[in-house]
Order: C-alpha cells, then sequence, then structure tokens
C-alpha cells in the first residue's frame, strides 16, 4: 500500500532545486537540433495505459519532469512503471491499489487530471484532486466533470477533491462541449473506451496529440473514430489489451527552436520535426519574412535567419487559436520574434486568459509591448534586446525568455529553470550543441548570486 497522501489541509509543495540559465546572448545559432517526442502526447498515453491490465510499451518519449512525474503519480497508485532505456518507458497496471490522485500530483502537473476517465471507466471510482483550485493556477476542470457526469458517472466535490463512482460501467452518450477542450476531448474519449455502447465527443479538439492518443487506442483494440473534423465516435469494449507506440514528435518544441533560429540570425535544421502539425506557424513564419523549408517526408524543417541581419523581418497579427489554429502554447516564441520584425503587430491570446503576463519581462529586456488587456498585446519592433535577469512564471514563457536573451546583446540570468525542465528535453545541451552560451546552474539564495553546483 502506497503511503498516505495529504488532503488539501495538510499539504505544502515540496521545495524544489532553484536553478538559474544563465546565458551570454548575441550568438546566431547554427546546425541541427533533434526534435524530442512530444509532451501532451506522452501524457496522455500514460494515462490511457491504465485501460488495460496488460503492458503497454513507448518509445520517443521525452525525458522531461512533467513525464517523471505522472510516472510517479502512477507508482504511487500501484502501477508498474519501467524506464528500461532513455525515452522508453513500459506500463503495466495489472493490481493497481490505491484509487486516490492527490493534490501533490495536481499541484506538480494539471495534466495529471487527465487519469479521472481512464480509472473511473476500468475501476469504476476514484478521488481526484482539483488541479483547477484557488491555490495552484485559475484553469477549471468543469467541462472533465460534466463529461463524466453524461457518461453516467456520479461526482461530488469536497475538501478540493472529487469523488467519482460509476458502479457498473459508464454509458455511452453524446458529450457535448460549449467549446473545444484538449485534454476534455481525451479524458472523455478515455473514458468511452470501456463505456457499454456508443459515445459521439462534439465539439472534439483537432489537434495532432489528440488523434495520437486515437492510434494508441486503436492499437489497444478500441473502436474509436474521428468521423468529421470536430466528431469522435467511440463504440465501447469491455476490455482493451496491451500495446505499443512511438510517440509523435513534439510540435511546440519545434516551434521554440524554429523562432531561435530566426531571432539569432542563424541558420537552424529541425530534424524528426512535425511539418505537417505546424503549418499555422510556418504560414506566419511565412509572412513575417523568415525563410523556412518544411520537407514533409524528410520530417525537417529548416530556418534561415538571414533576414535579421538584412533588414529585420515583418510585422504581423497573430491570433491563437484551437487546432488547426496558432497553437497558443506558440504565442510566447511568436512574441519574441515580433520584436524582431518591423512595425506594428497585434497579439491576439484567445484560449487562455493568463498567457501574456510574461510580455512584462520581455520590456525589460528592451522590448515595446503594452497590454491593454488579458487577451492582447501590441507589440512595436523593431527593438534590440538587452541582457537582464528574469523570472520564469510557466514553461512556455521561461523558453521564451531563453529565446529573448539568446537573440539580446549581454548577459542575462534567467531564474525558475525547473519551469522549463517540465517540457523541453534537455533544453541547454541542445541550444549548446547550437552554438549558444548558455549553461543551468544551481542558484545560492543566501549569496545572491549563481555557482555551479557543488
Ligand atoms: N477550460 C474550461 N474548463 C475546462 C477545461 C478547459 O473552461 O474544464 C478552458 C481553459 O481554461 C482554456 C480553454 O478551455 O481557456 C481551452 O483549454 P484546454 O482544455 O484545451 O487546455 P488543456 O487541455 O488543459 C492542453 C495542453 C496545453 C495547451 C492547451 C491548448 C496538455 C497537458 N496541455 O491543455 O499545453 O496549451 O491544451 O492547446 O495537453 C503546455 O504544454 O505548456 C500547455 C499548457
Amino acid at each position: 500500500m502506497a503511503d498516505a497522501k495529504p488532503f488539501h489541509w495538510e499539504f505544502t509543495p515540496e521545495p524544489v532545486t532553484r536553478e538559474v540559465f544563465r546565458i551570454e546572448g548575441g550568438v546566431p545559432l547554427t546546425g541541427e537540433v533533434p526534435i524530442s517526442g512530444s509532451k501532451n502526447a506522452a501524457l496522455k498515453m500514460f494515462a490511457a495505459a491504465t485501460l488495460t491490465g496488460e503492458r503497454c510499451r513507448f518509445t520517443n518519449v521525452p525525458e522531461i519532469e512533467d513525464v517523471r512525474v505522472m510516472a510517479e503519480t502512477l507508482r504511487d497508485l500501484g502501477v508498474v512503471v519501467d524506464h528500461p532505456e532513455a525515452n522508453t518507458y513500459e506500463i503495466a497496471s495489472g493490481d493497481v491499489e490505491w484509487l486516490f490522485v492527490p493534490l501533490e500530483a495536481a499541484a506538480k502537473m494539471r495534466a495529471s487530471f487527465i487519469l479521472l476517465g481512464p480509472l473511473l471507466a476500468r475501476f469504476g471510482q476514484v478521488i481526484i484532486s482539483n488541479p483547477g483550485g484557488d491555490r495552484i493556477g485559475r484553469r477549471p476542470v468543469d467541462l472533465h466533470v460534466e463529461a463524466m457526469r453524461a457518461l453516467g458517472a456520479t461526482i461530488e466535490y469536497r475538501n478540493g477533491y472529487y469523488f467519482a463512482t460509476a458502479p457498473g460501467r459508464l454509458r455511452g452518450t453524446e458529450v457535448r462541449f460549449p467549446f473545444v477542450s484538449v485534454m476534455g476531448t481525451e479524458n472523455a474519449m478515455l473514458a468511452a473506451t470501456l463505456a457499454d455502447g456508443h459515445t459521439v465527443i462534439r465539439p472534439a479538439a483537432q489537434e495532432p496529440e489528440v488523434d495520437d492518443l486515437i492510434v494508441f487506442l486503436k492499437e489497444m483494440g478500441a473502436e474509436v473514430e474521428r468521423t468529421w473534423p470536430d466528431t469522435i465516435e467511440v463504440h465501447g469494449k469491455r476490455r482493451l489489451r496491451g500495446a505499443e507506440h512511438r510517440i509523435i514528435p513534439d510540435r511546440i518544441e519545434a516551434g521554440t527552436f524554429a523562432v531561435a533560429g530566426a531571432v539569432t540570425g542563424g541558420h537552424v535544421t529541425l530534424t524528426g520535426a512535425p511539418c505537417d502539425h505546424l503549418s499555422a506557424f510556418v504560414e506566419i513564419l511565412g509572412r513575417a519574412g523568415v525563410d523556412a523549408e518544411c520537407d514533409t517526408a524528410a520530417e525537417r524543417i529548416v530556418v534561415d535567419g538571414r533576414a535579421l541581419r538584412e533588414g529585420g523581418y515583418r510585422a504581423c497579427d497573430i491570433r491563437t487559436a484551437p487546432y488547426p489554429g496558432l497553437a497558443t502554447d506558440l504565442q510566447p516564441p511568436t512574441c519574441v520574434l515580433l520584436t524582431q520584425a518591423s512595425g506594428t503587430s497585434q497579439v491576439h491570446e484567445a484560449v487562455f486568459e493568463d498567457r501574456l503576463e510574461w510580455l512584462s519581462d520581455l520590456n525589460r529586456m528592451g522590448a515595446r509591448i503594452e497590454i491593454p488587456d488579458n487577451h492582447h498585446a501590441t507589440i512595436r519592433g523593431r527593438t534590440p534586446l538587452h541582457g537582464a535577469d528574469a523570472d520564469i512564471g510557466d514553461l512556455r514563457a521561461g523558453a521564451s525568455l531563453i529565446l529573448a536573451a539568446l537573440a539580446a546583446d549581454g548577459e542575462s540570468t534567467i531564474h525558475g529553470a525547473h519551469h522549463v525542465k517540465r517540457g523541453y528535453e534537455n533544453i541547454e545541451r541542445k541550444f549548446a550543441d547550437l552554438g549558444a552560451r548558455i549553461a543551468r546552474l544551481e542558484e545560492r539564495f543566501e549569496e545572491g548570486t549563481v555557482s555551479t553546483p557543488s
């Protein structure tokens, strides 16, 4: 039996090792960078593996903190999670003895809520922490909960936890979302694979990671189809089997490195890159005057930042949207690019409410950005960037502060490296291999300085 997990009133977050990125900017990045497996696909595959007692094997799994947290969360439930070699995981959920996903897991990673659907469908009950509570962010999970209720579950909310039960099997139904939700779609789909009868999910998210999950579920013997771009249909099965799957490449990591090539005026080749999943982003690169060539068959994107040295890029307006629109996760890197574009660019962040706050850090590095409200920003370029001290607030903003520091003149110290480790495999090594002067160092608060780990 796993150790007892704390309830909300007992919870204190684990201390993290404070690390900083120390970056000396101004070097044009040159060379090849391999793109890792997709974080947001891998996390859902691990959850899907709990739908069967048989062993599942995943390759091309990114070596990142969020994957490690998901693996730990599953082990705490009694699931066997093996990591036989780098980028490969094997999961066997025969004996799940502890149907409780604690606040510890939710506080570290909102995506732990993806365990609701599969655990409920297979075991008929689960207690799971609310990751949308005031303490750890303001992103709700109401759509997930309503989808489970539509599938016949009873869910009560007490003391920060959802107590979900479904005696017998969940029942196939129509799950209607008021708007598109990626994990909402995935949770409903995972639950429906073991439900009794036919489920229609609409509007279903169209992100490539959702389709990768469909491929894996079919390998497990599930009957799942995207029958229309915004519709997924599932015919529930009594049992699923173990399966093996290679995770798709991470389109957000690819977009981040593409911007690195562009804003440093370098020449970067992304290998193993998912060209087909980046159409909206590549179209924006083209409008901004960045030379980006995609070779879909070779899974290669070549970004030539020569135009930066020959007069700079062009301003353009961007708006984030669910796939196939511009990914909200690529909005922060794109904003860094637009600081190096001549003219005024309007940014509309239409998916999340808290994704523009970090732009004030970009202003401290020399950008000229106004943020009139939570969803809009105006970027006036082109502005030279200079090194600064900055604090990372979240994963994508953190990666984008690194991009800004790489493009800037002088030295930057970017605090809160652990946020970036959540979602980027070995980011400092990949940048260093392209010629960047970057190091990740342990932070010593008492000295107020940075030193190498002893
Ligand atoms: N929303 C609700 N209620 C819900 C669920 C979502 O109001 O129950 C709202 C959200 O607050 C947001 C909108 O719906 O305004 C869309 O959110 P969505 O549910 O699509 O996001 P998600 O599934 O929680 C995933 C990715 C995010 C990515 C978004 C959008 C994972 C683990 N996370 O989140 O990735 O930004 O889709 O594409 O798949 C990241 O990787 O850094 C990241 C945040």
